[in-house]
């Protein structure tokens, strides 16, 4: 069996999702929202020039998400949104009369009194859920999975947050993590949905807007043919799909979504196109520990299942091989830090542009040289011990998978 599987969805025609919630008005109110932040700054779009006449391609962009906020991956965008708009509706405003310097000031932490904000997380949305309820000089409980970084684990308790590895995974540790906001009265931010829990993922989507607002803005009027999105439950994806769709309508750019094997859950709900969500349990082994989510999140499947055209499995080798070129690259070009999750989507294509065994997958994909690829550089080195292994000493090579 190949270890690259693709499942296409055709263009629908008729009611698809509305996309308002991610539409460009709804990114300028997110982009506001975080420009507010003393420590806001847009995120590079970087033109890989050199690279693209290496792969034979018109144009390579990657939005690098490494950058943001100091924290090194782009999860903060969601995480403070949410909260933002929780306590907008708790004190009866809207988020735009609620600026950072305002949502942090003295008088709003009293009306509010105090909150204790949980979350289930690999690492990235813990921190940025940390931070923000730092910022606010509020409490924050973090739930990690079985295997998470130490690193990561560090950098959460260093934003004050009663953090800890558990022996869960992912799914489970959300579930925990539920029922102890259920018991405790704590404030459950959570970046996946289920039915009956979708208001505050749904900010967080609209919160990962402002990326995608960022680079659309970028790109100068160049509209890329293709965007590649990693995903773990697909709300990133989802939100940047969402914006994308909304704003080409009927000629946006091929999406295809990205996921390990072993944690491929949007992919197996694609191929089951039952419209049902079809869970992955178990550990989800993979080196893409942001990726390492076993339930699709319902309000991200849905805009998936309705504007992306492909979704891909792939092994864990390619994002390695991300990683290493990034890292190292072409004259001329500039270098990017990114991780495991971050290098997902340009590992995978990088792999397929370059290893002839899968011609079949770049025509499936329909890249040729005149493809104008976008990718998300969606964290960088945020497990630096990992991060050496692969880039360093070259573990998980396409020849060790052999
Ligand atoms: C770096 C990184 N990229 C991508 C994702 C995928 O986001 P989502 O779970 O919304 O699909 C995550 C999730 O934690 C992540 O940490």
């Amino acid at each position: 069996m190949s270890q690259f599987e693709l499942v296409q969805y055709k263009r629908k025609k008729g009611t698809k999702k509305n996309l308002d919630h991610l539409g460009l008005n709804a990114a300028k109110k997110a982009q506001k929202f975080h420009s507010s932040f003393d420590m806001y700054k847009e995120t590079p779009l970087v033109s890989l020039s050199s690279l693209s006449k290496e792969l034979n391609v018109k144009n390579i962009y990657v939005k690098d998400e490494s950058y943001r906020f100091g924290l090194n991956a782009f999860k903060v965008l969601g995480g403070s949104f949410a909260i933002g708009n929780y306590i907008a509706e708790k004190l009866g405003r809207d988020i735009e009369e609620l600026p950072y310097h305002t949502m942090i000031s003295k008088e709003v932490k009293e009306k509010l009194g105090d909150i204790t904000f949980i979350s289930a997380t690999d690492g990235n949305h813990g921190r940025g859920v940390a931070w923000t309820a730092n910022q606010l000089k509020q409490k924050s409980v973090i739930l990690m999975p079985a295997g998470s970084a130490e690193e990561r684990l560090y950098n959460i308790q260093s934003e004050g947050a009663k953090a800890s590895i558990t022996d869960l995974n992912y799914d489970e540790a959300v579930r925990l993590a539920n029922r102890y906001a259920e018991e405790n009265g704590w404030v459950l931010v959570q970046d996946t949905a289920w039915e009956g829990y979708e208001a505050i993922p749904t900010w967080i989507m609209q919160g990962y807007t402002t990326l995608a607002y960022e680079a659309y803005l970028q790109l100068q009027g160049v509209k890329p043919t293709h965007i590649f999105l990693q995903a773990g439950v697909g709300s990133f994806a989802g939100a940047v799909q969402g914006f994308f769709a909304s704003v080409y309508g009927d000629d946006r750019p091929v999406t295809t979504i990205v996921e390990p094997n072993a944690a491929a859950c949007i992919f197996q709900t694609a191929k089951a196109e039952d419209g049902k969500i079809h869970p992955v349990t178990g550990n989800m082994n993979t080196i893409m520990a942001g990726l390492a989510c076993g339930e699709p999140a319902t309000v991200a499947w849905e805009v998936l299942k309705d504007y992306s055209d492909n979704f891909v499995s792939c092994p864990d080798y390619t994002a390695a091989q991300g990683m290493r070129i990034l890292g190292n690259p072409l004259a001329g070009d500039e270098k990017i830090v990114a991780g495991e999750s971050g290098a997902a989507g340009f590992g995978l294509v990088s792999e397929v542009l370059r290893n002839p065994e899968l011609d079949w997958l770049k025509k499936a994909l329909g890249i040729d040289e005149n493809s104008v690829l976008l990718f998300f550089n969606s964290e960088g080195d945020t497990d630096r011990d990992n991060y050496r292994r692969i880039v360093w000493d070259g573990f998980y090579k396409r020849t060790d998978m052999d």
